[in-house]
Order: structure tokens, then C-alpha cells, then sequence
């Protein structure tokens, strides 16, 4: 592979670790730990995992000596930035430990261990990989690890290897297939640990326990820096409306965090608008207000934050969504045996009045998108649904009216982007190629404690690397029962945009003035060497949440 000058840098970079992790570590336990909600249920679905107690390794003198273990990793869902500094810390963590471990990587996500697709990850294959961008050394995959006979094809092949733990890095539901994996694997007693790592660009893999999930520090900041860029590109032009649609399939944390950043005219946060109980016809209204308040200052331009995950917290289209997923659930094959020109009239013949109105009024194309295939976990690809042009088709016709009633005067041309791919295999920043590679060496030291059924934490992020604290919390303990397919299960609760957290209330201060006027700011390029204002700054949405 050609290098370019800055993967050759950055391959010297020495991720920081927290001075705990520096020597040799023991245990410290904290209290038994419960369920976010629906204890009893919890409780009963995972009975060998539920209610271990929280852990913190703190520093010990002597020098503690581990038998030689070998490990396995998967990389699952979508790529984040900082994947490979988690694996790269995990392999030292375990070499350290006894130089004898090893580490094998299941190829292309939890597939890989089902098929027994795999390779060892050896040093010379780790040290071209480390504080690099992506998922390639192993790939990534969507295969949702389910069923019993998964977890059994995945066990005979980690018999085989004498692999005594997995280690899957992946966002809220690889996180739930990993506790559900590490319960079967303890109630078979069949000694396979299961440790999970926090991942997702999206940030709504977070909790107490979990500051963040790796990548979103990174994707933010290549997302702002875009942001800025179109900022300094319309505010010179200055005959543009740029719709600039942000990656988050759910949560808005990414465009929250990037208006932060840049300070837009817009930002529609999907939590408000469920919250507030707005229409589609609300949210563009409000846009085109703000068009038009402009407009009236001679300002023909600007820019409108979209997340990603929008039209299903619009209470209206989520009631139609949540109708949809059970209707194809249950109707899968009869529905893809009707022709695409018919498949609108079918739809709306299925669904229940206030739903099949909903989806009548809906354009062609976003009322297709909608019936596209659902993930493997069940989620509708919002990624395809093309909400930045929705809303500015909306707003040019909401205008159009205005102007013929005298309300507007201004001109209106739009332009239409979609930030996602862009930033999810950066090479990470440095918050984030530290953060990763101490969630990996803490993941090497809850296998060596004997944990199952853990998700490595690192905390108290915003303070130098030397004072984070590292330990597990178990998986358990983020659990809560909600309806994915048309039936009840165990899962992880998201972290949404909390509209009382003190990331929504610094821009909701601020919203108002930046709509009107022109206040944008313009992040420029992460930087990776250089002084430590510029290169290590946490992502607001943390720093306001830790009150710093
Ligand atoms: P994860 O939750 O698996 O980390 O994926 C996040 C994400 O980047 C979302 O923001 C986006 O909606 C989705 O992946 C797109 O995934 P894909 O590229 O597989 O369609």
C-alpha cells in the first residue's frame, strides 16, 4: 500500500493511556448494577449476566503474571473512526499480559465468525493499521448474531482456534447481540467470554458509564470542517441555500454537535420536533421563515442543518413507519410479489386511514423510500431517504405561496448535500485515537479479570488522558424492553438528544441570532500535530455535558 505523508506520521503516533493503565491493574468492584427500565423482564431474559457490579481498575505495584489467551475480534455495523486504534490496543493489552496470546480478527462482522471466516492479526499486520481511519483491516458487517444455531457455529470455530474471548466493537444493537451471546455462552458453560466497545458516529451509544461511543468526535469534526467550508463558499457567493443533510440514523447528537461548531442559520433537531409535535408542514415552515427573515435583510443565502433521522420523529410519520415495519414483517413475500407501479396503491389499501393519508401525501420517491428493505435489525434506511430535498421542494413551494401573498420577497435556489460516508473512516482525531486505544486495552484487561458480558468504559475524557478512568460496565445495565419487527426485545436504550442537556440549551440560546444574521464559524481541517488548543478539544456536545 502507498502511503501518503500523513498515515506516515501519524503511524509513529503514541495513543495516550490513563496512568492506571500504565502498570499492572486489579479490580475494584462497585455495587450491584439494574436495568435501565423493565428490570423483571431483564432480569428473567439473562439471568448469568444480570446485575454484575460496575468495575474500575486502579493501579496496583506488583507485577501480576496471565496465562496466555487467545482472543477474537469482530467489527460490526457501520465503520467509525478509530476502529483500528481499539484493536491495536486490545493486541498490545493482550501481549503485554503474556506475549504468548493471540489475537484472531473475524472477517467482514459478526458474519465472519458464523461462516468461520477469520485470520490471526499479527504485529506487522496491526502496525501498518494503527491510528488509521476505517475497518479494512478485517472489514465490517451487518449480520445480526440472533440465534441459537449462530451462536454455536460461531463456537465450534472459536473451540477450534482455543479462543477464550470475543471482543465485538459495534453501536447499540451489536452491543445487544454481544450481552445476548455472552449470556448463552455462559449459561452453556461452554467458558467464552464476551466483552463489547462502544461504537457509533451517530453518539447515542452513551450513558453514565459511557461518555461516548468512539468515532463521533472524529466524524463531527470532519463534517464541521465541510460545513464551514460551504459556509465561507455561501457567505462570498452569496446567492445560495445550502440543505445539508448529516448522518445519525436515529439521534440528532451529529447535527447538534456540528451546529456547535459552525454555527448555521438552521438546525432542526428531530428530538424537538417530536417533542413539540411538529408537522412536516411546521418544519418547513420554520425554515422558510427563517428564509425569509433573511431575505429580508438582503440576504439570499444561508444554511439548514438536516439530521438524518428526521421524518421518523415527525409523530405523524413515525405512527406510519411504525405501521409499515409490522405490516412488511408479517407480509414480506406477499409484498414482493407486487409490481413497483403498484406497490404505492397496495401500501395504501393496507395501511389504517390516518396512515395511508399520511403516506398518499407523501412525494413518490420518499413514499418508495420508506418500503425499502429494513436493516437487519429491523431500522429503516434513512440514508436513503433524501430529506434535504424534500424540505427544500417544501420550503421553494411554501415561498412560492408567500411571495403571491406578499409575505416574501427574496430569491431562493438551493443546493443539496448529504455529509455521512464522508467522515466515518477519517483517520481519527487524536481524542479519538486515544480514546480507542485505551477501550481496547481495557477490554484486554476485563478478559484477563475473567468478565463476561461487559462493555469496556473509559471516562472523565475531557480531562488529559493521564486522569481517565478505566474500567466495565455490564451490558445489562443499559437494557430496556422496546418493539423492533413487530415484537418485544431486549435492547440497548439509544441516547437521544436530551432538550433540558446543556448541548441543546447552549444552541437553543443561540439559535435565534444565528438564523438572522450571518455569525457562521469555520473549523478548518482536524489537526493532529500541533498545540493542544487546536489538536485535543473534545467535542462540544462533551465538554458542555461534563460541564466544562
Ligand atoms: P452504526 O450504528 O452501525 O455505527 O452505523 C451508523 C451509520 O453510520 C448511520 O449513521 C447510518 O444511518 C448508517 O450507519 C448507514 O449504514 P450503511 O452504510 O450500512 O447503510
Amino acid at each position: 500500500m502507498t502511503k501518503s505523508a500523513l498515515q506516515i506520521a501519524r503511524a509513529a503516533y503514541q495513543p495516550k493511556l490513563p496512568k492506571a493503565l500504565k502498570g499492572a491493574v486489579k479490580v475494584s468492584e462497585g455495587a450491584a448494577t439494574q436495568s435501565v427500565a423493565d428490570q423483571e423482564a431483564i432480569k428473567e431474559l439473562f439471568p448469568n449476566t444480570y446485575g454484575m457490579p460496575l468495575i474500575q481498575f486502579v493501579e496496583v505495584g506488583e507485577t501480576i503474571s496471565f496465562p496466555a489467551t487467545n482472543v477474537g475480534v469482530i467489527l460490526s455495523g457501520g465503520q467509525a473512526p478509530g476502529g483500528h486504534n481499539v484493536i491495536s490496543g486490545l493486541f498490545d493489552g493482550i501481549k503485554k499480559l503474556n506475549k504468548d496470546s493471540k489475537l484472531y480478527g473475524f472477517i467482514l462482522g459478526p458474519g465472519g465468525l458464523v461462516d468461520h471466516n477469520y485470520m490471526e492479526l499479527t504485529s506487522d499486520i496491526i502496525d501498518e493499521y494503527r491510528n488509521t481511519g476505517g475497518f479494512d483491516i478485517i472489514g465490517s458487517g451487518r449480520t445480526k448474531l440472533e440465534t441459537a444455531e449462530q451462536f454455536d457455529k460461531g463456537y465450534e470455530i472459536l473451540k477450534k482456534l482455543s479462543i477464550k474471548a470475543l471482543v465485538i466493537i459495534g453501536g447499540d444493537d451489536s452491543n445487544t447481540n454481544a450481552c445476548v451471546l455472552a449470556e448463552y455462552y455462559a449459561a452453556k458453560k461452554y467458558g467464552v467470554q464476551v466483552i463489547g466497545c462502544p461504537k457509533t458516529i451517530d453518539g447515542d451509544l452513551k450513558n453514565e458509564m459511557i461518555e461516548t461511543s468512539f468515532g463521533f468526535d472524529t466524524a463531527c469534526k470532519v463534517y464541521s470542517e465541510v460545513i464551514g467550508n460551504i459556509q465561507r463558499d455561501c457567505n462570498s457567493a452569496r446567492k445560495y441555500w445550502h440543505f445539508i443533510k448529516l448522518m445519525g440514523r436515529s439521534a440528532s447528537h451529529i447535527a447538534l454537535e456540528c451546529a456547535l461548531q459552525t454555527q448555521p442559520n438552521v438546525c432542526i433537531v428531530s428530538e424537538e420536533v417530536e417533542a413539540k409535535d411538529m408537522s412536516l408542514n411546521d418544519v418547513v415552515a420554520s425554515i422558510a421563515q427563517a428564509v425569509a427573515n433573511r431575505a429580508a435583510k438582503r440576504n439570499n443565502f444561508g444554511t439548514v442543518l438536516i439530521p438524518e433521522g428526521l421524518v421518523e420523529f415527525i409523530p405523524a410519520v413515525k405512527r406510519l413507519i411504525a405501521e409499515l415495519n409490522d405490516f412488511l414483517a408479517a407480509n414480506a413475500n406477499e409484498f414482493a410479489g407486487i409490481d413497483r407501479a403498484n406497490q404505492r396503491e397496495y401500501i395504501i389499501s393496507k395501511l389504517s386511514k390516518e396512515n395511508a393519508d399520511i403516506y398518499a401525501s407523501l412525494p413518490e420517491g420518499v413514499a418508495r423510500q420508506l418500503t425499502l428493505d429494513r436493516d437487519p435489525h429491523g431500522n429503516v434506511q434513512v440514508s436513503l431517504i433524501e430529506t434535504e430535498k424534500l424540505l427544500s421542494e417544501m420550503v421553494a413551494g411554501k415561498l412560492a405561496q408567500w411571495k403571491k401573498e406578499g409575505k416574501y420577497n427574496g430569491k431562493f435556489s438551493a443546493q443539496h448535500h448529504f455529509f455521512g460516508y464522508e467522515g466515518r473512516c477519517a483517520a481519527p482525531s487524536n481524542y479519538d485515537a486515544d480514546y480507542c486505544y485505551s477501550l481496547g486495552y481495557t477490554a484486554s484487561l476485563l478478559i484477563a479479570n475473567g468478565k463476561t458480558g461487559y462493555m469496556s468504559s473509559v471516562r472523565n475524557t475531557t480531562a488529559p488522558a493521564e486522569k481517565w478512568i478505566a474500567g466495565g460496565v455490564p451490558i445489562t445495565m443499559m437494557m430496556n424492553m422496546e418493539r423492533r419487527h413487530g415484537e418485544m426485545k431486549s435492547v440497548i436504550q439509544k441516547a437521544l438528544v436530551k432538550l433540558n442537556g446543556a448541548p441543546f440549551k447552549a444552541f437553543a440560546a443561540k439559535r435565534e441570532a444565528w438564523a438572522v444574521n450571518t455569525e457562521y464559524i469555520y473549523p478548518g481541517p482536524i489537526q493532529y500535530f500541533g498545540p493542544s488548543e487546536v489538536c485535543d478539544q473534545p467535542t462540544k456536545t462533551l465538554q458542555l455535558e461534563q460541564n466544562k
